[in-house]
């Protein structure tokens, strides 16, 4: 297939329900950057099990995740959607790319030694070998661009190399991935520990709002969100928890955070904490509407995600096969 635009790859773990970091920092950016980009977004379920995940959740998790992609506006004209492991060939490719990865690489990367800190003395062999499948979800379709958090940034770059590695081995077998960390958004902290990312897997609810919250559940969360000690509304460093709900609203607004701040002059924290509720309640509604449409139509919903998974394979084959060839496996 003849394209002229650059290929934009992204996925999300359906390890929870999605949060409002993942809407804020990841979906808001790719539908503003998917016209200009031939767009692959997928729910990796594959990388999901590497932690133990209850199976009848992972699998609403993962369609929660996809109805969200299409009510946050992703559009089919310039995105393929899918399930990562109803495409064969990402797992196929990874097992190629762990034999180009090296061990030391990989103790190096910085989230698997929190995960593996915390996972005691069972740590799956998959938490270790995660950024080889994630290089395979972008080398498999050529990606020009990878927007992910800026926790992600280790495995891109741990991605370009393998790929640059493989390159000088075989020839240009893979275009070398740009990673896209956006400025705003990026970084959405956990309410209950601003040191923290919002993480889908954060061991305190009350630290997290999940995309499917009530508007009762986000009031609370934020009334409750940890903030910093003084009074006055500054955006620095040192008051992550102001910052964070600053960057929030940012984030939902546009306006910069001087301007946010500025707008608060003379106010107290109680007052961030309420305007910030509502904005996140008023910007979630429709998105939650739309969700429940998409998830109401099942069988809707399993067609686009089948018709996904077809494109993406046809384009993934044509990769896997490249590859197979150039390192001496026999045609089938
Ligand atoms: N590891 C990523 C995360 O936890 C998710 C991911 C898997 C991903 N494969 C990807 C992101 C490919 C971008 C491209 O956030």
């Amino acid at each position: 297939m003849k394209t002229t635009k650059k290929i934009m790859v992204s996925g999300i773990q359906p390890t929870h329900k999605l949060t409002l970091g993942n809407y804020l920092g990841a979906l808001k950016n790719w539908v503003k950057l998917q016209e200009e980009y031939q767009c692959y977004f997928f729910a990796v379920d594959l990388h999901a099990i590497t932690t133990r995940q209850d199976p009848k959740e992972l699998g609403n998790n993962t369609l929660f995740a996809l109805a969200t992609y299409l009510a946050s506006g992703i559009d089919l004209n310039h995105a393929t959607i899918f399930v990562q492991s109803h495409v064969r060939q990402h797992t196929e490719l990874a097992w190629v790319l762990n034999c180009f990865t090296y061990m030391g690489e990989l103790g190096r990367m910085t989230q698997y030694k929190d995960k593996s800190s915390r996972a005691g003395e069972t740590i799956p062999v998959g938490l270790f070998t995660y950024p080889a499948l994630m290089a395979s979800d972008i080398l498999l379709y050529q990606a020009d661009l990878v927007p992910v958090g800026a926790d992600q940034k280790q495995h891109l770059e741990l991605t370009r190399d393998i790929a640059i590695r493989i390159n000088n081995l075989y020839g240009p077998l893979f275009q070398v991935p740009e990673p896209y960390i956006p400025k705003i958004g990026a970084r959405i902290m956990d309410l209950q520990n601003p040191e923290d990312k919002m993480s889908k897997s954060s061991s305190n609810e009350m630290g997290a709002i999940y995309l499917n919250d009530s508007p009762k559940e986000i009031e609370k969360k934020f009334k409750k969100a940890v903030t910093d000690s003084g009074s006055e509304i500054t955006y620095s460093p040192d008051k992550p928890g102001i910052k964070n709900l600053i960057d929030i609203q940012s984030a939902i607004t546009g306006k910069t955070p001087e301007e946010l701040v500025l707008s608060y002059q003379g106010k107290m924290y109680g007052h961030l904490k309420i305007d910030t509720a509502n904005l996140v309640t008023e910007e979630l509604k429709p998105l939650q509407e739309k969700t429940q449409t998409y998830l109401k139509d099942k069988a809707e919903l399993q067609n686009i995600l089948r018709k996904g998974a077809e494109k993406a394979a046809e384009k993934a084959e044509t990769t896997l096969r490249k590859v197979y060839s150039a390192v001496g496996f026999v045609p089938y």
